[in-house]
């Protein structure tokens, strides 16, 4: 037997397994909801979310032998084929040469060019790739998308510190870049969308502060960014608090987590009002590079709640000392990765605590996707170590799944690739399902002999619900006759063939994911929110089903622009997800 597969609808329900049959949908809860309501939405928090269970471990696949620049940063672009990837300008190399002049001006060397590209887009489905030119340093930068699908992205090194660059999302588009647009340096930093669409920018190495990211053609000067003292709090000798863990909390706060401690921020009124607990064992944040996610945001239909429920989830890491063993002492030490992950409901005032768990394998430099199920993925990274160039060992090869409902095992080793990718590798979900793995450089250049050569291979993971024996369950949305562009709060509609010529709404959760920008180990505004389901009607043509969703009821549950929308039926995402733009 290759495939037995189990169906938990959770949530205390009663599960009756046939290990023979490729699925078995019979779980019912033990007190069913009146009037047969819909099971996910009773606890309002992702606890009741269809998953399946299957022994299948996910398959990896070669996508590209070059993308001709190491992915160290990486976004998929709204309604295109596209995802972007860029290093730095400072090697000024990579695999990838401009198609003619003109070149690079290098900075601080007059006189000296630099004809390689440091920014390519490559097409997720043929692989092909095209550069993009870029003239202010990129290195360790922040970003996000806004409303029409645009990038906007921040910092940088050097001269591409205090740069603010777009990207748009037209055919022929290139690089915008306004350098000395923002009011401190930000390298290391992590750019945050807010409800109204606005951007945040937060830290870098040697600013302890914030700011707003001006609109386009604007400056800001540097009495418009607003001290941190959170930032020079958390900051060990060696840091430990770069690129912050930021999330938009559903009411519009801000939840922020550095090195050991998380807090949540008014960003309005530059107000702390309120301090979680201090996450033991360990620093979490560059270069004790951990990875963290916010966990699915469930929404009811006609929903109404003042409080939505929201939990994040931070995993691995390393000791606060990890960088000094590793890179400033000879000979190299390198200590034991974190191995545990710890998950805390950030809209708990009364005793929130972190609830702490166990990872099969220790993880640093890893990144922690959300799947379109809503379940997370721990890939990528080493297993002991620190960030930093050559300061990490033990490539972690196997993903792990993290179930985030599961009332059995919550952590599931995967199918482990070849290819190790440690510090700066990155990862991003493709509309499909499967997830575009890129990156991994440990070298100040790129270095095609070293223990862990700079990587330019490009994979596609296709997690567990790739399973052949669910593909049945896959639906097809049905694109023109669904609804693409949705105010907040509103009824809207979408269609999808098969699955099941009569879909069932039990089975059945609908998800929209807001694509991050990722770089070292953080995936900046990922966000899963799952919709309230109205109702599912039989469609006009044979086999085909009418789902009946609300928006997302306001841009702090959903900041506005383009989410990849996932049909998941019986815990398997549709063939391919529908960009769909939500705002005010
Ligand atoms: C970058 O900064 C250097 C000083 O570090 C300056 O001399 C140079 O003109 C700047 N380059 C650009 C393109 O602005
Ligand atoms: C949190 O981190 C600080 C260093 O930034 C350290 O001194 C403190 O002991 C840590 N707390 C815990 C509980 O680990
Ligand atoms: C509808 O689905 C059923 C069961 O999967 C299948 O036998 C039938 O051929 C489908 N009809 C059409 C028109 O696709």
């Amino acid at each position: 037997m290759t495939t037995a597969t189990v169906i938990r609808m959770l949530g205390r329900g009663l599960c009756i397994i046939i290990p023979l049959l490729f699925v078995s949908v019979n779980c019912f809860p033990v007190d069913p909801p009146a009037g047969g309501a819909n099971l996910r939405n009773n606890k309002g928090i992702a606890e009741n979310v269809a998953s399946v269970e299957t022994n299948y471990k996910g398959h990896w696949e070669l996508f590209s032998p070059n993308s001709g620049v190491s992915a160290m940063h990486l976004i998929l672009l709204p309604t295109t084929n596209n995802v972007l990837m860029f290093d730095a300008t400072i090697w000024k190399v990579s695999k990838l040469k401009l198609p003619g002049p003109p070149c690079r001006k290098v900075e601080d060397t007059p006189g000296e060019e630099d004809c390689f590209a440091h920014s390519v887009l490559m097409d997720f489905e043929t692989a092909a790739v095209k550069p993009l030119r870029l003239h202010y340093d990129t290195w360790c930068s922040s970003g996000s998308l806004d409303v029409n699908g645009r990038l906007v992205s921040t910092g940088g090194y050097n001269n591409g510190s205090d740069t603010v660059r777009i990207l748009d999302i037209c055919p022929d588009c290139e690089w915008k870049e306004y350098p000395g647009t923002l009011g401190n340096g930000r390298w290391y930093a992590t750019q945050v969308t807010l409800g109204d669409g606005r951007f945040m920018v937060f830290g870098g190495r040697d600013f302890p502060t914030y700011e707003f990211v001006p609109p386009e053609g604007k400056r800001n000067a540097k009495n418009q960014v607003t001290p941190f003292k959170f930032l020079e709090e958390t900051h060990d000798p060696v840091e430990n608090n770069l690129y912050p863990y930021i999330y938009l909390n559903t009411d519009g706060n801000l939840f922020v987590f550095a090195n050991n401690r998380s807090i949540i921020l008014d960003p309005i009124t530059n107000k702390i009002v309120y301090e979680f607990p201090v996450l033991p064992n360990g620093a979490r944040n560059y270069p004790a590079s951990g990875c963290s996610c916010m966990l699915p945001i469930v929404l009811q239909p006609d929903e109404k709640r003042p409080v939505i429920p929201t939990e994040v989830l931070v995993c691995g890491g390393a000791p606060h000392d990890a960088f000094t063993l590793t890179d400033l002492n000879r000979p190299k030490v390198f200590p034991p990765a974190n191995k545990d992950c710890a998950r805390i409901d950030i809209n708990n005032r009364g005793n929130p605590n972190w609830k702490i768990m166990n990872m099969p394998t220790a993880r640093i430099l890893g990144d922690a996707v959300v799947l379109p199920t809503g379940d997370v993925l721990l890939v990528n990274g080493a297993m002991s170590g620190s960030a930093g160039w050559d300061d990490a060992r033990d490539p972690n090869m196997a993903p792990v799944l993290y179930r985030v409902a599961s009332a059995g095992p919550e952590f599931t080793e995967l199918a482990p690739t070849t290819i190790a990718r440690m510090y700066h590798s990155t990862s991003a979900v493709l509309p499909d399902g499967k997830i575009l793995i890129a990156g991994s450089n440990t070298n100040p250049t790129y270095m095609d002999v070293a223990l862990f050569p700079t990587e330019v291979r490009v994979e596609k993971f296709s997690p567990h619900y790739f399973d052949p024996a669910l593909d049945h369950f896959r639906t097809d949305i049905l694109f023109e006759k669904s609804d693409s562009k949705v105010r907040y709060g509103k009824r809207f509609e979408v269609q999808v063939g098969g699955g099941d010529p009569n879909l069932d709404m039990k089975k059945l959760q609908v998800n929209i994911y807001y694509p991050p920008f990722t770089t070292h180990g953080i995936s900046m505004n990922q966000r899963l929110i799952t919709l309230g389901i109205y109702d599912v009607k039989k469609g006009v043509a044979p086999n085909t089903s009418v789902i009946s969703l609300q928006a997302p009821p306001n841009g702090n549950i959903a900041p506005p622009g383009y989410y990849m929308l996932y049909v998941v039926y019986n815990g398997v995402p549709c063939r391919r997800a529908m960009w769909v733009q939500f705002k005010k």
